[in-house]
Order: C-alpha cells, then structure tokens, then sequence
C-alpha cells in the first residue's frame, strides 16, 4: 500500500537537530565554480552548488537589437534564464514561462545594478543561464555564475554580485535551502547583494518567516556571501593566472 505524506508530515530535521543530508543550519552545500568554459561566448561559467549544475554565457556588450531598444545613457542587460527539459525530476517543457521570464527579469536588475553600464549606451550584453541540472535555488546559482561569467568576458564592473538562500523548516532558521526544504519547508528567501556595498539587489519570499526569523535568515546569507564571494574570486583568479602562465610560455 502507498501512503502518501502531506507536506507538514514529512521530516526535515533528524533527531540531532541536523538537515536530512547531514548539514548544520548554517552550513552551505559544497560549491564549485569554473570560469572560461565555453570558447564561443565572450565570457563564460560554469557552477556546481550542491546538485545544482548551471552554465552561463555572456555576449556584449554589442549593438541592441531592435534598434528601438536602445537606451541613449546605458547597456541594457538581457538575462535570460532556461531550464532545460531534462533538469527536474519531471520533464520541463521546453520554451520561457511565468516562472522562467520572472527570473530572467529579478537577474537582469541585480546584474544591472553592479555592471558599469553608462559606459556603453546603446549596447545590450546578453546573459544565457542554461541550468542542466536543478536542486533547489537555481536563481541564485545561476546570477552568481553569471557574475563571474560577466566579469570573465571584461566588462568593467562596479562590484560582484553574490547571493544565497535562507528559508525555515520545522520552525528553525536554516541556510541554503536542499530541494527537500524547499518543497516542504515553511519559507524560501533567496538574497543578492553586491560584495563590497552589501546594497540588496536581489530579494524574495515565499511563506511565512516572523520578523526576528528574517533577520536571522538575512544574517546568516550575509556571512554566507563572503565565503561564496571568495568562491568567485578564486574562480576568476585561477583563470586568469592559467592564461597568463599558457601566454608566457
Ligand atoms: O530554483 P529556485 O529555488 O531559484 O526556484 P524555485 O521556483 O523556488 O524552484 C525550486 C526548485 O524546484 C528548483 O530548483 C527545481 O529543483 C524545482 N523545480 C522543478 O522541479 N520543476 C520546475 N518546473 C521548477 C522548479
């Protein structure tokens, strides 16, 4: 006989107080971000968090197309953000919806807010986040590769943008929600902000989260971002040492 759980049955917490896969509340899945990978595209990324696998290509900035889009004072900054069919445990069908064009929309703005664009009026810098595999907080994922992908391709920026994940299950504060937490836990907070400002570019919610939770959970993002930041940097750093160690040879 199949007994099927309702949301609030299922447990998310062991005995010990630790996460379904071993993690403490606080504590990050494992995080891996590779730049340069695509030699087509003028800047690129490639992001492993936790089971999420993401690939970023960056174009631009060139001439916006259809030239009635071209703003006379900046680059416009295109995110456009894909699941592909075989990324979730159900086929995804192909091509944008409501979900997929709300969070092109919430990247291109926190991308916008750290590229210089008034340096390039009448440009558009494309940015593709394909995600191959999804495992809970894809959005947040694919815009901090997209960072590193659009600093790899050397447009000037002001800052990087780096972001998590913070959300509540069986009433406790927890970062990074797992996708587990994230279907069945009581809250999702995905958070951007740039490095250096801690300015917000980037903030949502789902369910409910008390005042004193919030805090809690913007707090812990805060201090996750630095790690994730440096994460970034590495990435960037490793890459271009590589090229410079190939181009002195
Ligand atoms: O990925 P993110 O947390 O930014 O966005 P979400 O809308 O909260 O989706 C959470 C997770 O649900 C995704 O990361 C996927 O693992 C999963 N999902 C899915 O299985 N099928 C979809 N069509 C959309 C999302």
């Amino acid at each position: 006989m199949i007994i099927l759980g309702t949301a609030s049955d299922i447990k998310l917490l062991t005995k010990d107080g630790r996460r379904l896969d071993g993690r403490t509340n606080e504590e990050l899945r494992p995080i891996k971000i590779e730049t340069g990978v695509l030699n087509r595209a003028d800047g690129s990324a490639y992001i492993e968090w936790g089971g999420n696998k993401i690939l970023v290509a960056v174009y631009g900035p060139r001439e916006a197309y259809p030239k009635h889009t071209q703003n006379i004072n900046k680059a416009i900054v295109k995110a456009r953000y894909n699941m592909a069919a075989f990324s979730v445990d159900e086929r995804k069908r192909p091509g944008p919806d409501r979900r997929s064009i709300e969070i092109s929309k919430v990247i291109s703005e926190a991308l916008d807010q750290a590229i210089m664009v008034e340096q390039f009026p009448r440009t558009q810098i494309d940015v593709f986040i394909e995600v191959l595999q999804a495992d809970a907080g894809t959005r947040i994922a694919g815009l901090t590769a997209a960072t590193v992908a659009v600093a790899s391709a050397g447009i000037p920026m002001k800052d990087f943008v780096v972001g998590c994940t913070a959300g509540k299950v069986e009433g406790k504060v927890v970062l990074d929600l797992s996708k587990e937490e994230d279907n069945f836990g009581q809250a999702d907070l995905p958070m951007a902000v740039l490095s250096k400002s801690g300015k917000v570019v980037l903030l949502q919610m789902d369910g409910d989260l008390s005042v004193e939770e919030f805090d809690q959970a913007t707090e812990m993002i805060l201090t996750a971002t630095k790690r994730i930041n440096e994460i970034q940097r590495e990435a960037l750093s490793t890459r271009f040492v590589a090229e410079i160690e190939e181009g002195g040879e």
